[in-house]
């Protein structure tokens, strides 16, 4: 049976859909002081002690789906349901997965151990970093979704790139880019190098590579505040790009995120469901399914 948590809906019936398994009912409802209450309930062909297996998805974009996830789990538990596969299509704070400064938490960490004891296995998709599955007790596996924003990439632009450049912010997603240019089929891929002097500000320093009159899809794991992608468009006009574009495999939007791509001169944005957004137009649940 599919669990969906309240933030991954639609991705969780694709995955029901692929997996040809009962999507199962989540009731949500609150306590006179705010605390929220969830039941468990299987679609109406089958009964609770018939399921051996619970597939519960859902992304953490919030302090409440972190704590939805656990009554979940303990949902599930509590139902006396075998297995309990937790899968995190987007693991919130993947990117504290360590102390910065003196003094911080690795939340990452803490919310591993906290979701650890409610589950048999973990499946998160493209975390920033592949070491935080490490942080989990059972068994946990990072799933690549990154080359199924080719498919977007081929069938929305019009007209179609042509020889476009796949570009990462940074070194670090060069990776990202490489496995999106190699899915697309045809093009180059280069990086530019990214400073960040604090959450919402970095900067951006280009390569060398050529750009003008030329289609450029940016790619990247995380559109969080914008800024990255916002400066790394701004940098590609001032040398007379072609048409730009956005392939991120999350698309967090935080706060102005979608002004500022658009100022900046975004063509489209395109990702997948992990985080559903109006941008979300290819499904990990092809991906998800795989590993499950
Ligand atoms: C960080 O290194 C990630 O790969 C993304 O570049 C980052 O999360 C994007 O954040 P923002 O949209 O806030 O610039």
């Amino acid at each position: 049976m599919i669990v969906s948590g309240s933030t991954s809906q639609s991705l969780a019936a694709a995955l029901a859909a692929e997996l040809d398994e009962p999507l199962g009912a989540v009731d949500q409802t609150a306590f006179p002081d705010g605390e929220s209450k969830f039941a468990l309930s299987p679609p109406a062909t089958h009964s609770l002690a018939d399921v051996d297996r619970a597939v519960i998805v859902a992304s953490t974009t919030t302090a409440a789906s972190h704590l939805e996830v656990l009554q979940l789990q303990d949902a599930a538990r509590e139902a006396g349901i075998d297995e309990v596969v937790t899968v995190l299509p987007y693991m919130g704070y993947g990117r504290q997965d360590r102390a910065f400064e003196a003094g911080e938490p690795v939340t990452a960490r803490a919310i591993a151990r906290a979701l650890s004891p409610g589950t048999d296995r973990i499946l998160t998709v493209t975390p920033h970093e592949p070491g935080v599955c490490e942080f989990f007790d059972p068994p946990a596996t990072a799933i690549d979704a990154e080359a199924l924003l080719a498919e977007p990439l081929q069938t929305g632009p019009d007209p179609a790139l042509a020889d476009p450049l796949f570009l990462s912010p940074d070194a670090g997603a060069i990776e990202i880019a490489e496995t999106v240019q190699s899915a697309y089929g045809e093009g180059a891929v280069d990086h530019f190098e990214k400073t960040r002097s604090s959450g919402t500000e970095v900067s951006i320093e280009p390569s060398d590579a050529a750009v003008e009159n030329r289609d450029v899809v940016v790619v990247d794991d995380i559109v969080a505040t914008g800024s990255t992608m916002s400066e790394s468009i701004e940098v590609l006009q001032e040398r007379n790009v072609g048409r730009v574009f956005v392939a991120c495999v999350h698309p967090l939007l935080a706060r102005d995120a979608r002004s500022k791509l658009a100022r900046a001169g975004v063509e489209a944005i395109f990702a997948t469901d992990t985080i559903e957004r109006t941008v979300s137009t290819v499904s990990a649940a092809p991906a998800i399914a795989e590993e499950l």
